[in-house]
């Protein structure tokens, strides 16, 4: 089975416009991240659609809570068949634990990744909930710790991804978000990388939003990017 490297985000408000999108693509070319705007929208009746079209999903619902209540929401992402679920890695070791361990025997078990820490926090943010360190070791520890946890890998962005792969090692998967072609707009986003360059830095998988999203011809974006990190299709 192919093990397509570039997830695209559905970032969209509700069913239709994803479905428009969505049929378009090919599930040989990419995966679907669906987060928490769009599944609180559309429950899991969307995601069944969308997995009936062959796709492979990534719930992007980024769980924090108590052990127990994180546990059983990661087994129910776990029954909707979905391929990649995560969580917050701020929720601690007894959180990582619990949730690692309630999907372990899953019939589908998905890949369980962690949130390290939200880019949209910078050093004032960490100081102003007690945190006095810097953003990178920040990073760092709550990637280890869910590595040591038994957690799959983490979201980070590609600027950290070879120092996670240093640490975390060569199995640990890294989803990086943050990504733009060359020549592409950056939209909102501020540190971007290329899709190349994040992975030659060790991203295991590329999060890509609008620059296929909102592309005239979404299909030919996606296989241009997939041309560009050498994917032969
Ligand atoms: O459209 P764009 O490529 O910027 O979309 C990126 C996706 O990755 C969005 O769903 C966004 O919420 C998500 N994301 C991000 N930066 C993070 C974590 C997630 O852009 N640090």
């Amino acid at each position: 089975m192919s093990d397509p490297k570039i997830i695209i985000a559905l970032d969209y408000p509700e069913a239709a416009p994803a479905l428009v999108l969505v049929d378009k693509l090919q599930p040989s070319l990419c995966r679907l991240k669906v987060g928490k705007e769009l599944f609180t929208a559309t429950g899991p009746a969307l995601l069944e659609q969308l997995m009936a079209r062959g796709f492979e999903i990534f719930l992007d619902l980024k769980f924090h809570d108590i052990p127990n209540t994180t546990a059983q929401a990661c087994k129910a992402a776990a029954n909707l068949g979905v391929w990649m679920v995560n969580v917050h890695a701020l929720g601690g070791r007894k959180m990582l634990e619990a949730a690692s361990e309630a999907i372990a025997n899953s019939a589908q078990r998905p890949k369980l990744i962690a949130v390290t820490l939200l880019t949209s926090m910078a050093q004032d943010d960490l100081a102003d909930i007690g945190i006095n360190v810097t953003p990178a070791e920040m990073v760092l520890r709550l990637a280890t710790l869910a590595r040591d946890s038994g957690l799959g890998g983490v979201v980070c962005s590609a600027q950290e991804a070879a120092l996670l792969r240093k640490h975390c090692g060569t199995e640990f998967c890294l989803v990086t978000p943050g990504i733009r072609p060359a020549r592409a707009s950056l939209d909102d986003q501020s540190r971007v990388m290329t899709p190349q360059a994040a992975l030659n830095e060790g991203a295991s998988y590329l999060v890509i939003g609008r620059p296929i999203t909102q592309a005239t011809d979404p299909l030919q974006a996606l296989l241009d990017i997939n041309r560009e990190i050498g994917v032969q299709v």
